[in-house]
């Protein structure tokens, strides 16, 4: 973790490898075809765990510390349905039933954020990968499952730039 700044923007994430990646970005694009709004970038996609919002580095270097100590039982997730979140207007591919070892690794990264003194909004964890923002109303099409064993999860940094955000994977566990 090189970047040397005052305060970063950070979240824990499952990060899909190439195939899942491509399986996910699929689906956004028939999505993009049926609804108004903007298609997240293929390279951005993922699964937020916990979102830290901006930290310092110290609390940074302090969930780095947590982080490594965590391991986790290897899971599978099967991503097979679309929802809104009206709010945020965002349209999201998620999972019916969590696996366990899932909640568990997203309570440990947020107790573990709260133990570093990083505060973070208690809005539940809802598992799910973001396909477009700006999206107003679900109009919903039969997705195929797609199967994603996961075995490792990563702290990413979201870096703003004029032309959209960008997110850097900063560390693998
Ligand atoms: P979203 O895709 O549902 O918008 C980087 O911004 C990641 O962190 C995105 O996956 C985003 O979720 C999530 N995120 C951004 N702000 C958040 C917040 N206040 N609470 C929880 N997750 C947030």
């Amino acid at each position: 973790m090189s970047v040397q700044t005052k305060s970063q923007r950070l979240f824990f994430a499952l990060w899909p490898d190439n195939k899942v990646r491509k399986a996910i970005s699929a689906v956004g694009k028939r999505a993009a075809q049926q609804h108004q709004g903007r298609l997240v970038a293929t390279d951005n996609l993922h699964l937020t765990l916990s979102f830290l919002g901006n930290v310092s580095n110290s609390q940074r270097d302090c969930i780095g510390r947590l982080a490594e100590s965590i391991s986790i039982t290897p899971f599978s997730l099967c991503l097979e349905h679309l929802g809104v979140f009206p709010r945020a207007r965002v349209l999201w591919l998620g999972i019916k039933e969590q696996p366990n070892p899932l909640k568990q690794l997203a309570a440990r990264l947020d107790k573990g954020a709260r133990d570093c003194g990083i505060q973070l909004a208690d809005q539940g964890f809802t598992p799910h990968v973001t396909l477009m923002r700006k999206v107003n109303q679900l109009h919903e099409f039969e997705v195929e499952p797609i199967h994603w064993d996961v075995n490792q999860f990563c702290l990413v940094q979201s870096v703003s730039h004029p032309q959209g955000v960008e997110y850097r994977v900063l560390k693998i566990w």
